[in-house]
Formats: C-alpha cells, structure tokens, sequence
C-alpha cells in the first residue's frame, strides 16, 4: 500500500522502517530538513537496536523514502509527539493538529487516517470534522523504546479506534487489515473499539505500568526497613499468574518521555472532566516515583558524610532505561545533576547516551572510559541497568575506586541470575530494596567466603562504616 508516516521521531522512524521491510511503499515525512537529510542516508539519528539495519534494507528496497512534504497516499500515520505542556500537566497535542493541516491538501477524500500518537481521551473525536469526511482511526502504539523494532513488527496487540458511522468504520477497519495483512496472519490480536476506548488503552496500559513500578518501590522501602529482600519478594509475587513477573523491577523509578507525561495528562483530562478524584491515586504513583530518585540522593550524601563537596562521584548511567540513549526526564540524570548541586565532583559515563549529556547537561563531566570514570570515585552509583554495568568485575573496580562504596539503584549487581554476581555484600549494601537473603545458590556463597577472606582489611573497614 501507498504510505505516509507523519512526524519522524522515535515512532515514527521505527513504524515507517517497519512497514517498508513488510512490503509497503513508504514515505516518512518531517518537518525538519537535516533530519530528513540524515534519514535518507540511514541514520536514525537515536540509538536504537536493529534500526540501522532494518533502515538500510528498507532505503535498499526502494520502498522506504523521507521528505519534507506528505505526498498522495492510501494511509496516512500520525506519528509527531505529544510532550507535555510547559505550563501543566496536560498533553500538547498541536503536533497532531499540524499534522493533519499538512495532509489535507494531498490527501484524497478515500485516504485513511491512523492517529498512534498518545492522546488525551476524546481527541481523536475532534478532529473528525477537521478531516473534512476522511476516514479517522485511533490505534495506539506500544512499543518499548530498546526492543522498539520488535515490538512493531511482533506487536502484543493491535488497537483499532474506528469512527461510529458503520460504513466509514468497515472502510477504515478493511485498510489497517491490508497495512497489516502480514501480522493478521500471524494471529496478532486485532481489537476493534471506538475512539474513547481505544484512547484509554494506552493511557491505562502506561499508568498501570507506572503504578506496578511504583508500588514495588514502596515494597523496597518496606524491604529496607524490615530486613526483607525485595527482588525475593518480587520473584515470589510475580509467580502468580493473576500478578505476572514484569514490570516488577524496584530501583530508582520510571522515567522517559512517556511514562512519566502519560500519568499526568490522564490527570489532567481526568480533572478536565471533574473526575479527578477518580484518578488522584496517580498523583501517589508520580509522587513515590519522585521520592525514589530522592531517596537515592539522600542515601548518596550520607554515604559522603553529608560533606559532598569536592568529593568524586561517579554515576554509571545516563539514559532513562539501558539499550536507548534516551535521556528525557532520566532519573539517574537527575540524581547526577542534584549530587553536582551540592557540590559533588559528578562523573557521569554511559555507552550510549553521553552526547545528549553534553547537550542538555553541559556542566556534568562525563567519560566515555569506564575504568578512567571508576579511578579514585568516593561513592559509585549504578542508576542505568546497561549490560556493560552488570558485568563490571569486582574485584577490579574495587582496585580502582579510592572508597569501595556503591549505590545499586536497580539491584542489578545483586540479582541472583546474574553473569557475575560476585560483589560483596557491604559494598552495596546501602543499594535499593533492601538486604540480600543468604539463600543463594551454593557456589555464589562460597566465592562471597573467599572474598572475604581475601580481603580481610577491604570487609572490615565496609563493616565499621556500615
Ligand atoms: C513505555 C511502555 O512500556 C510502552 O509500552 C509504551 O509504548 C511507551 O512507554 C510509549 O508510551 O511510547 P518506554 O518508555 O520505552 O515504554 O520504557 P519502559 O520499558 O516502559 O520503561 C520505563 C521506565 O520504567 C524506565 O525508566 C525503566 O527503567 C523503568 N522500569 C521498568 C522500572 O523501574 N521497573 C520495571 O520493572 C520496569
């Protein structure tokens, strides 16, 4: 089919790349010349896993192109972002106004229209007038940014919001089946919906998932204070099925440019609607989720004896989650950026994200070099779960740091399933979540024993401090 894919961001370019790799003759349209540019030439300009590739092969094809300008087309996808209002909480959704005034000069009266953008409830009803007669469906997109390729191309679901007038709806449905002929046939649930509901599945599926991430930081605090384990309590939560194991992670809380702006538009539209009681529990799920970065920050300045100044600090991680070089309201940029506030020697060294680093927080250090970053660090804080991070050996970044103190703000050093989860105990004992249970598998607690006799002086000191 004849695509356009309106607004080339991070949906956008991964949804245009998929389609052109499932057959179709694709066009991604920006309004930003270099970006355009860059993407012609296959570079997407982001980090994401498998995207350069599937570019690639889908600009080899022939079927994939970018402009500036949409052209004539069967579909039309709305792909722009809807960012937060700087003045509230609400959701701006003028990217998607634009969108639309762009189309409407190419786009036949027969042409579909599929908004994917994150929407408040109620938006995809108002601009059906502006669409002059052209068929609107509302199907939202779920993919996870890191895993954002397979997620298009193996969605969970497929969510169609389709018009109330039955023939439009038959027509619009009939186009998104052809779009996604291949997945259809690979038995991909396909739910069809009005605009309301199907606007609230992704407001809901995004504060569910907040609320599960903050509810387990509460328990990591519960943890904390009572000598429970939180990754234990998780992994004995998440066998039951009504529960489910993911999305169950304590750490340092959510971030990114959805999490975070998805709960507070749902408060916003809610209050809009003078229904806000209803949802005033996702000022809680904000709040704890706040109170988890500041709980890092106060563990971190006691641990430098609430004399931070000059003090070096290194922070592993940048970006909001690993796999992305995401930085958008990044909780461990957060926590760097307070720590160098209070006058903390701040390093920060992350493998993907430094460049955004050096753009929208020029006065952190940064280091590419994991090693030069470690030498000499005071206090370490582990606040991005990278690969590169869990795979640290211990024994050689304890060589390197002048204190062997560390703040794991995901517990990924003292997950049990881990490659090399060798560190001792009370280097990371001020970590999130709580005290690791003795319960380990037998050759993990022996390597603990040796560690501890070989460095007989290293365990003592930790001991005193602690
Ligand atoms: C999220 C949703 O997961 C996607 O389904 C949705 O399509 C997307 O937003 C969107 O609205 O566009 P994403 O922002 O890429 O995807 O990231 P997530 O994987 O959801 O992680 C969000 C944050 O939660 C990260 O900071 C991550 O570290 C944190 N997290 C995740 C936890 O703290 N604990 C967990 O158990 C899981």
């Amino acid at each position: 089919m004849k695509i356009n894919v309106i607004g080339c961001g991070y949906l956008g370019t991964v949804h245009a790349a998929c389609l052109a790799t499932l057959g179709h003759e694709v066009m991604g349209v920006d309004t930003d010349v270099a970006k355009v540019e860059r993407l012609s030439h296959g570079d997407p300009g982001f980090f994401e896993p498998g995207l350069p590739e599937l570019l690639a092969q889908a600009l080899g094809s022939g079927r994939l192109s970018f402009a500036t300008e949409p052209t004539p087309a069967e579909v039309y996808f709305l792909t722009v972002g809807t960012p937060q209002v700087t003045d509230g909480l609400a959701a701006d959704v003028s990217f998607v106004h634009a969108a639309i005034d762009s189309i409407l000069p190419v786009a036949s009266l027969d042409a579909v229209v599929v908004g994917k953008s994150t929407v408040p409830v109620g938006t995809a009803a108002g601009l059906v007038d502006k669409l002059g007669g052209r068929a609107l469906v509302w199907s939202p997109e779920f993919l996870r940014e890191g895993f954002a390729v397979a997620d298009t191309l193996h969605p969970d679901r497929l969510v169609y919001g389709l018009p109330d007038d039955p023939a439009t709806a038959c027509r619009a449905q009939n186009a998104l089946d052809q779009v996604y002929e291949s997945m259809l046939a690979a038995d991909v649930p396909r739910l069809t919906m009005n605009y309301a509901t199907a606007e609230l599945v992704k407001m809901a599926a995004n504060s569910f998932l907040a609320t599960k991430i903050s509810f387990m930081n509460t328990m990591a605090e519960l943890c904390e204070c009572t000598g429970g384990d939180v990754t234990l309590l998780a992994e004995a939560l998440g066998l039951d099925a009504r529960i489910g194991p993911l999305f169950l992670r304590a750490g340092i809380g959510f971030g990114g440019g959805c999490l975070p702006k998805d709960i507070r538009a749902v408060i916003a539209r809610a209050t809009e609607l003078g229904v806000d009681d209803t949802v005033s529990f996702l000022h809680h799920v904000d709040a704890i989720n706040q109170h988890s970065r500041d709980r890092v920050v106060d563990r971190a300045l006691q641990l430098l004896g609430d004399e931070p100044e000059g003090k070096k600090v290194t922070v592993l991680g940048a970006s909001f989650k690993p796999n992305s070089d995401d930085i958008r309201d990044s909780p461990a940029l957060e926590v760097a950026d307070r720590l160098h506030d209070q006058g903390a020697e701040v390093t920060v060294t992350d493998p993907q994200a430094l460049f955004g680093v050096h753009r929208s927080f020029p006065h952190l250090h940064t280091e590419s070099d994991i090693t030069a970053a470690l030498t000499g660090a005071e206090l370490v804080l582990l606040l991005t779960e990278w690969q590169e991070f869990s795979h640290l050996d211990p024994q050689a970044t304890i060589d390197l740091v002048e204190r062997p103190q560390l703040i794991d703000g995901h517990r990924l050093l003292l997950r049990r399933n881990q490659p090399t989860p060798l560190w001792p105990p009370q280097v990371c004992s001020n970590s999130i979540g709580g005290h690791v249970q003795p319960n380990l598998p037998l050759g993990f607690r022996r390597v603990l024993e040796m560690q501890r006799t070989d460095e007989p002086q290293m365990y003592i000191d930790n001991a005193l401090r602690l």
